[in-house]
């Protein structure tokens, strides 16, 4: 029996793009059945992928999804939707720092149908970039890049998109109460403010994804939040992904 494979083209930081490719291609066909992933800096065999034949959640990435990179950040968005799916058990309601474009979310969204739930999801972002600023320019970062995030939620009244700098913006716009959360802003100190604001309002069993957590190049991530749960008695689990996923 042959299983489906999952091939998304994207990923970083490799010297020589072509060279890679055809080294991993080379090593794929000695695979036996398939099961195989690739993208995301991340190469798998002979997985089920049962994210695959979720057919909300398929429909919800291929509706919102446009560009390569997008698409071979699957698992992560699988991921993500399973921790926000999981948050419907619990009391409160969702967070993402930060959100840029508004793709995860939205997939979030249409895959829980999120405009008839009695939740909120608060969404945050910078939007713009200078060079003055910690983290590094994404290629979407504009002065327009707010208001398209805002229209992109327009049919969701129960979705906030506010522009403002993590920690700070959430003195002014956050629940009292969360059900999941989502960090992804590729700066320690703003995630550690993020933390220290709000996992205390994570209700119990609501589930924190970190996005940055195992990737190299946000080492620093990694060390402070290790550091950060190891104080209040928590293990962030790494995963394979490059996420880090803390149930509260
Ligand atoms: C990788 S992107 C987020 C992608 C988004 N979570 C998704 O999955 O589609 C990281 C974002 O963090 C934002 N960011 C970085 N530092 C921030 C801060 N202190 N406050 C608010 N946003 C910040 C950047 O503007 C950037 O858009």
């Amino acid at each position: 029996m042959d299983f489906r494979n999952y091939r998304g083209t994207v990923f970083f930081a490799i010297k020589d793009k072509d060279n890679f490719a055809r080294g991993m291609n080379h090593m794929l066909a000695e695979v036996v059945a398939g099961g195989i992933f690739t993208g995301d800096n991340m190469i798998s065999l002979s997985k089920n992928m049962g994210f695959l034949d979720d057919a909300d959640f398929m429909q919800a990435v291929s509706r919102n999804v446009s560009s390569n990179v997008e698409r071979s950040t699957i698992w992560r968005q699988a991921v993500v939707a399973w921790a926000a799916r999981e948050g419907l058990r619990r009391e409160g309601d969702f967070v993402e720092c930060a959100c840029y474009k508004g793709t995860t979310a939205r997939i979030v969204c249409d895959y829980l149908d999120f405009g008839k739930l009695d939740k909120h999801y608060y969404l945050y972002d910078l939007f713009e970039h200078d060079p003055t600023m910690p983290h590094h320019a994404m290629s979407g970062h504009s002065q327009e890049l707010y208001a398209t995030t805002q229209a992109r939620f327009s049919d969701l009244p129960n979705v906030t998109v506010t522009q403002g700098a993590v920690p700070a913006v959430l003195h002014s716009v956050a629940p009292e109460k969360i059900a999941f959360m989502h960090i992804d802003l590729n700066n320690a100190d703003a995630e550690i403010g993020a933390l220290d604001l709000l996992f205390d309002r994570m209700s119990p069993g609501a589930i924190l994804v970190l996005d940055d957590f195992g990737w190299v190049y946000y080492h620093a991530q990694h060390k402070a939040e290790t550091t950060w749960f190891a104080k209040r008695g928590y293990r962030v689990l790494e995963l394979p992904t490059g996420q880090g996923l803390v149930i509260k």
